[in-house]
Formats: C-alpha cells, structure tokens, sequence
C-alpha cells in the first residue's frame, strides 16, 4: 500500500470532436473550461474542464494511429483513463512493478502540463487504463 490515500486528479475521456465536447461540458453541464494543450509525443490535444476535484480531461487525437486514435477506432469515445496523483511517481513505479503489476510505462514521462506521468495496463487493472501523475512543483 502506498504511505497516503491517492487523490484522483482527473478521468480522461476520448473525444472525436474536441470543439464540441469542451463546449457540451462548458455551455451544458456549466463546467468552466481551462487551457488546450498539444501533447505531440503522443498524438493527442487535451482540454481540461473544471467541477471541483477531480477535473476532466477531454482528449482528441491529432493522428489516427496514436494511442487515443486507436481507442476512439477500437472502443469509440468514452472513458479513456483514470489518473492518480503520487507524490514520487518513480518509486510508485518501482513499488508497483515489484508487485507484478503489468506497466505501459516503466520510466515516466512529461504529460499534460508538463506533469510527470506514466500509465499502468489495463489488463493489470480490472480493465482500466490507469495514469499515474506527479505534479511538476513536487
Ligand atoms: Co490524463
């Protein structure tokens, strides 16, 4: 078990089309929306929307063969992942990997925000892709 409970820092969902979605969120459900980011390594732009903690990160992908492409083709859109906030992501890493939990990512890398991150398999996890984030201040 890690030291301290995880906090969710934010759901993921894939998107087609990413105008419509921030505006469904923003103009319908009232969720204000905050900044657009191009992640290039991995084909995708985001936009966060705004309700509290957790937030939402709306993701569309900017080539069809990265990773949200091959989800949107494969599951349509939906929910994507589930990301958790730890304070060292490497030891995490390391803690999890000891325990046999299958890793998309052993080494983490710089996500959304300039956020280490680093995903966990699906198939590890009940299904759900689940992401792993350490805030850059930390
Ligand atoms: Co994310």
């Amino acid at each position: 078990m890690t030291t301290k409970t995880p906090r969710i820092a934010h759901l993921g969902i894939a998107v087609r089309d990413l105008d419509a979605a921030v505006a469904f969120y923003r103009d319908v459900l009232g969720m204000p929306a905050g900044a657009r980011e191009t992640v290039g390594d991995q084909g995708v732009e985001v936009a966060f929307v705004h309700a509290g903690e957790p937030e939402i990160e709306l993701l569309h992908p900017t080539r069809p063969d990265s990773p949200v492409g091959r989800f949107l083709d494969r599951r349509g859109e939906g929910l994507h992942h589930v990301c958790l906030e730890v304070t060292d992501i490497r030891a995490e890493l390391a803690r999890l990997s000891a325990l046999g939990v299958p890793l998309v990512d052993r080494e983490p890398r710089i996500g959304a925000g300039g956020h280490l991150v680093a995903f966990l398999h699906p198939k590890g996890a009940r299904g759900v892709l689940i992401e792993l984030e350490q805030k850059r201040s930390e």
